[in-house]
């Protein structure tokens, strides 16, 4: 690409050492390694989103600066824990936000790729909650990459003490993702 490409990442939990930011931040790496410019809305910035309000045209610094980065994103990866078989409202309100891409000449997510992760407790609340999101990211004309990640934080420890990716198996998964990112990437910037 003639420019840098940029990778915006959102997903977190209030938690300390949030297995989905870890997660999230996992993809971020090994893009900003291969040259983008990344930025993360992790679980700290996400808390800091008021309750999206589609009536009301006040926004606040945070969420201008949260929405912008989106619109001017390459690439998204998007993490939620599962919370009752389904995305958090963490990370739907962060979603509903970008209501305010709706009239821009590329709304919401519209023709980028969108990498997806999921954390659960379990393995099935992990898939259904994978489906979703994906569902979502359609709804809001993203083309979520073919790889989706969903882990189950009970069964997998892939964490070191120092939140690094430390297994190998989910690190090739990550991998693929960051790949299928960038290739959607190049592709993007071919069709301008
Ligand atoms: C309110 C709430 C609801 C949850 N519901 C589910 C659930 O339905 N199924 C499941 O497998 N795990 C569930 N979990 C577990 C979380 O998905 C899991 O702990 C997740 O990895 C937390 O992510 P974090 O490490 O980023 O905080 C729930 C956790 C909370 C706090």
């Amino acid at each position: 690409m003639a420019r840098q490409p940029r990778i915006v990442g959102i997903g977190g939990t209030q938690r300390p050492n949030s297995s989905t930011e870890l997660l999230v931040r996992a993809v971020l790496d090994i893009c900003e390694k291969h040259g983008a410019h990344v930025q993360l809305f992790g679980g700290e910035e996400l808390s800091a989103l008021p309750h999206f309000d589609p009536y009301s045209k006040e926004r606040t610094e945070a969420e201008n600066e949260f929405v912008e980065a989106v619109r001017q994103a390459d690439g998204i990866v998007i993490g939620s824990p599962s919370y009752h078989g389904g995305v958090s409202g963490l990370t739907k309100n962060a979603l509903d936000l970008l209501e305010d891409l709706r009239s821009d000449e590329r709304p919401y997510f519209d023709g980028r790729p969108v990498g997806l992760l999921v954390t659960a407790a379990g393995w099935q609340a992990g898939g259904v909650t994978l489906a979703a999101l994906r569902g979502i990211v359609h709804a809001m004309r993203g083309w979520p990459t073919p790889i989706g990640v969903a882990i189950n934080t009970i069964e997998q420890k892939p964490f070191g003490p120092d939140g690094a990716l430390i297994d190998e198996q989910l690190h090739a998964q990550i991998d693929a993702m960051a790949q299928q990112l960038a290739i959607g990437c190049i592709g993007l910037s071919q069709r301008h």
